[in-house]
C-alpha cells in the first residue's frame, strides 16, 4: 500500500517537474485529495504489536494449564479418602490415621490454590492489559485501512481466507483416505502425532539439576497408581542414588514429595547407584545403567536389593556410545531404559555394530535376563534420545532450539526401519536428556535441563475425541 501511494506521488511530482522553458510555461497544479500516508503511526502500531507478543508467551498458559490438571486429578483423591473416613467412622484409630491423610492432602491443596491464584491475578492483569491494547492497535489499523486506496490489504485478507478454505477442504479429503498398514502390534492403532506439552513444571528444585528423569511406573503395585517417580543426577550431572517419589502429579508440579525417597544406597557414586539419565521405573523396580559397568541393574524399591543383567561383549559404556547433535554429545546416555505395552526394553550401541543403535527385550521376570535382540542401520551418534511404543522404536533428532523431530522407526514386528517419520516435539528448553514413553495413558514423558514435561501421542484409535481435545 505504501509502495502504490509512493509511485503515484513520485511521478506526479515528476511531471510538475519537467516544467520546460520559460516561454512556453505552463503550470500544472496538484491537488492530492488523499492525506499523506501516516508512516510513524504505522511504526508505533507494529512495535506496539511485538509488545503483545513478547508479554503473552506459552509458558504462562501452559502454568496455568498445570496447575488446573494437577488440581483436577487431586480433587477425586480428596473425596475417595472423605468417603473411606466416612465408612471408618467408628470412632477408632482407622479414623484418626484417615483424618490426618486428609489434612496433609488438604495442605497440599491448600498450597496448590494458593500457586493457583497467584498465576490468575497476574493472568487477569496481563489479560486485561492485552485487550485494551488489542482494542487500541485494532483502532489504529482500521483507520490505517483507509489510507489502502489501491485495497490491497483487502485482497490479501480475502486471498488468505480462500487459501485457509482450500487447505482445510484438502485435509478434509486427506482423513478420508484408507490409513496405512498398522505399526506394530499395537492396540491404539498407527502413531500419528506427539501433541502438547501437557505438562510443564520446574517440580521441587527449580533448576537445581539439569539431568533427570521422571515418570509414572505403568504397572505399579496396588494402591500406588497416581503415583510419580523423579531420579535427578544429583552428584556431578553424572550419577543419583534415591528414587523421589510423589503421590500425584499435583505433589510432584508443587513439590510434595509425601512417600520421599528410597535410597539404592547411602554414597553417591557407588556400585550399583545410577549413571546417567535414561532410567525408568516399571512393576516398582528401577531399570537403569549400574555406576562403571556395561550392565542394566533392577533396584526392587520394596526389598531395597538390586540384580544386574550383563550386556553383550562390546556394548559401549562410561559415556563412549552416547546420544549426539552436531554441537554437543549428552553425557553418560549410554544405555537407555524404556518402557511400552509389552515391558522393559534396553537401546544402547556396540563396538561390532559399528556405533548403530540395538535393541533388546528386557525379560523382566526372576532371574532378571536379556531376551530378543535387534540391531538397526541408525548411528546412535546422530540420534538425541529414544523411545519404545507398541514394539516400535523412535528415534528423535536435534532440529533447533525450538523443535526436535521423531526421525526413526524401527518395528520389532516386521523389522520394517523407516528413515521419515517427520514428527515434530516442540520444545520449552534446548535439550530432552530422557525421553520415555508411558503405556499407561499414551504420554511421553521428558526431562529437558532440570524441567519435567510431557506430551501426549496421538493415535489413529483413540477416537476423536482425543483429536480434539488434546
Ligand atoms: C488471592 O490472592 C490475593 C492477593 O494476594 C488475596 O487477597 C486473596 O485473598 C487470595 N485469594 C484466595 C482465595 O486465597
Ligand atoms: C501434529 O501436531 C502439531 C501440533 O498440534 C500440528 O501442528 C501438526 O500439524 C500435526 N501434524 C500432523 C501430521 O497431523
Ligand atoms: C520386590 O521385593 C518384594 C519384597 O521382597 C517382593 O515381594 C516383590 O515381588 C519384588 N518385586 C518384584 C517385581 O519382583
Amino acid at each position: 500500500m505504501k509502495l502504490y501511494v509512493i509511485v503515484l506521488l513520485c511521478a506526479l511530482f515528476t511531471l510538475t517537474q519537467q516544467a520546460p522553458s520559460p516561454r512556453d510555461k505552463c503550470s500544472c497544479e496538484l491537488t492530492n485529495s488523499e492525506k499523506a500516508f501516516p508512516h510513524e503511526k504505522l511504526g508505533s502500531v507494529e512495535t506496539n504489536a511485538l509488545k503483545c507478543n513478547s508479554n503473552i508467551t506459552p509458558q504462562k498458559t501452559l502454568e496455568l494449564e498445570s496447575l488446573l490438571l494437577g488440581l483436577e486429578r487431586r480433587l477425586p483423591q480428596l473425596q475417595d479418602d472423605v468417603s473411606m473416613l466416612e465408612r471408618e467412622d467408628d470412632g477408632d484409630l482407622y479414623a484418626v490415621i484417615s483424618l490426618q491423610v486428609i489434612e496433609n492432602e488438604l495442605r497440599e491443596i491448600k498450597l496448590f490454590m494458593d500457586r493457583l491464584n497467584s498465576t490468575t491475578l497476574g493472568h487477569q492483569h496481563l489479560t486485561a492489559d492485552t485487550s485494551q491494547q488489542l482494542e487500541e492497535l485494532k483502532a489504529e489499523m482500521q483507520e490505517l485501512e483507509t489510507y489502502d486506496i489501491m485495497q490491497v490489504v483487502k485482497t490479501q485478507r480475502a486471498n488468505k481466507d480462500l487459501k485457509k478454505e482450500l487447505d482445510q477442504c484438502s485435509n478434509g479429503l486427506a482423513t478420508i483416505q484408507p490409513t496405512q498398514p498398522l505399526q506394530g502390534n499395537c492396540p491404539h492403532g498407527k502413531f500419528l502425532n506427539v501433541t502438547g506439552p501437557r505438562v510443564y513444571t520446574a517440580g521441587e528444585y527449580p533448576g537445581s539439576y539439569k539431568y533427570g528423569a521422571w515418570g509414572q511406573d505403568p504397572k505399579p503395585q496396588a494402591g500406588k497408581e497416581s503415583w510419580y517417580w523423579l531420579v535427578m543426577l544429583t552428584s556431578s550431572n553424572r550419577y543419583a542414588n534415591y528414587v523421589r517419589l510423589y503421590s500425584s502429579l499435583s505433589s510432584l508440579i508443587v513439590g510434595v514429595s509425601t512417600p520421599g525417597n528410597v535410597q539404592i544406597s547411602p554414597s553417591n557414586p557407588t556400585t550399583n547407584t545410577i549413571q546417567g539419565p535414561n532410567v525408568v521405573l516399571y512393576g516398582g523396580e528401577l531399570y537403569y545403567n549400574c555406576y562403571n559397568l556395561d550392565s542394566v541393574c533392577r533396584f526392587n524399591l520394596t526389598s531395597q536389593t538390586v540384580d544386574t543383567l550383563q550386556l553383550p561383549k562390546g556394548t559401549r559404556f562410561n559415556s563412549k556410545g552416547n546420544f549426539c547433535h552436531l554441537d554437543e554429545c549428552y553425557p553418560f546416555t549410554d544405555l537407555d531404559l524404556a518402557t511400552d505395552e509389552s515391558g522393559v526394553w534396553v537401546i544402547y550401541t556396540t563396538t561390532q555394530d559399528f556405533g548403530n543403535l540395538v535393541l533388546s527385550k528386557v525379560e523382566e521376570g526372576e532371574p532378571l535376563r536379556l531376551g530378543q535382540t535387534w540391531h538397526t542401520s541408525v548411528l546412535k551418534q546422530g540420534v538425541t534420545n529414544t523411545f519404545m511404543a507398541c514394539g516400535v522404536l523412535y528415534a528423535t533428532r536435534y532440529l533447533n532450539k525450538e523443535l526436535e523431530e521423531i526421525f526413526y522407526s524401527f518395528d520389532t514386528t516386521t523389522g520394517e526401519q523407516r528413515f521419515n517419520i517427520g514428527i515434530f516435539i516442540k520444545k520449552m528448553s534446548p535439550n530432552i536428556y530422557a525421553l520415555n514413553y508411558s503405556p499407561v495413558d499414551q504420554m511421553l514423558h521428558a526431562y529437558c535441563d532440570s524441567y519435567m514435561v510431557s506430551y501426549k501421542v496421538l493415535f489413529n484409535r483413540n477416537g476423536y475425541a482425543d483429536n480434539v481435545f488434546y
